[in-house]
């Protein structure tokens, strides 16, 4: 099969290699023995494989290895009570191997692909919108009437926390850094959106009648402390990520004197070993997917090729993406 190899850690322009090597067989890392075998059509990109070229993400395979975390396509095969067969559209989450013609994902992060959502949407559900949930609901404690701040919203984890807020029935303000964000944050749904280049803080806390009940941030860096402070009492703030670059330090007597939190939320290591939260997320981004609310926005695409998928990667480096980068494989 065609697929993608990570070659050295070099970086996006170099690192890549298209190669035809043999397919996986039905057996995950997670469940040996066991898996879910899908014929991939679309490969969802993200920052993740971005810093897998350098070397610099938690998860190190050895080289050469296929990255890509999770694809749609349609089942080849699947084990038995797995629940899917032979032709089911899916979108799966194999962590590993997702750019190339057939990946394995454990049935336990295989959710069925409804008819409202094409392949390159279904390479954009997972990663994003179950962090989404995750980060929001089970983490940050979000309910139906509270108003929650979006940091990076015109991104993957923006948009699908956009949509997913609003599926909850909350306010969304969005925070992006141009004109042309600014319209995909408004395309996902969000209410307001301010610009992370002007006084976002100050607008925030108007538009919220004093303070936010949520702040989500897969961004970081040097605007965690204005986050912090456009909090209302109570508030919480979820760390998602840290695309500005740098780790922020938090002054703990700030939530001390205003009554807040500040919360982790790591889907991927929470859910890893836990099958039925995730069958649970699955479940209620289902549901949302059924109201209308979750239609994943794919910003771009690119082919199966090593030039294809050093663009992508690239676009995401560069801060050019908008909602989900995909691989076209099919
Ligand atoms: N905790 C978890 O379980 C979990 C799960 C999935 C992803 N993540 C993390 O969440 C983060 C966001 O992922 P994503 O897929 O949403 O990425 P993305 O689509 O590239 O969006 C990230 C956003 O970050 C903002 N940003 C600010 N400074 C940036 C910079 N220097 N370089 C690049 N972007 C910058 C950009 O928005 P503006 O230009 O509008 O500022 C951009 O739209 C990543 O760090 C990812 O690893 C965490």
């Amino acid at each position: 099969m065609r697929a993608i190899q990570i070659t050295d850690l070099s970086g996006p322009d170099t690192a890549l290699r298209e190669v035809d090597i043999a397919e996986p067989e039905a057996s995950h890392m997670l469940t040996p023995g066991s898996g879910v075998l899908v014929d991939v059509e679309a490969a969802g990109v993200s920052f993740p494989e971005v810093l897998q070229t350098r070397g610099e993400y938690q998860i190190k395979p050895p080289l050469p290895f296929v990255p890509g975390s999770e694809v749609a396509g349609i089942v080849r095969s699947a084990p038995d009570g797995a629940g899917f067969s032979a032709g089911d559209r899916v979108a799966a989450f194999p962590m590993l191997g997702g750019f190339a013609e057939v990946a394995v994902a454990p049935d336990f992060l295989t959710f069925g692909l409804p008819d409202e959502l094409d392949f390159r949407q279904g390479a954009a559900l997972i990663l994003n919108y179950h962090t989404a949930w995750f980060s929001l609901v089970i983490r940050g404690r979000l309910k139906a009437g509270e108003t929650v701040l979006v940091h990076g919203a015109a991104g993957g984890v923006g948009t699908a926390s956009i949509q997913v807020a609003k599926g909850v029935g909350a306010t969304v303000i969005a925070v992006v850094s141009t004109a042309e964000k600014e319209e995909v944050a408004r395309a996902a749904g969000a209410d307001e959106v301010v610009r992370s280049d002007a006084e976002w803080r100050d607008e925030a806390k108007e538009l919220s009648g004093g303070g936010v009940d949520l702040v989500l941030d897969p961004v970081g860096g040097d605007r965690f402390t204005d986050s912090l402070r456009s909090l209302a009492e109570g508030g919480r703030l979820v760390v998602v990520g840290f695309t500005a670059g740098s780790i922020p330090e938090v002054k703990v007597n700030r939530l001390l004197l205003n009554n807040t939190e500040v919360i982790g939320a790591g889907w991927g290591a929470y859910v890893v070993a836990k099958p039925e939260t995730n069958r649970q997320i699955g479940a209620e981004i289902a549901k949302l997917i059924d109201a209308g609310h979750v239609r994943p926005l794919v910003g771009a695409g690119f082919p199966l090729s090593a030039a294809g998928a050093a663009e992508a990667l690239n676009l995401i480096d560069g801060r050019g993406a908008t909602g989900k980068v995909v691989l076209d494989v099919a």
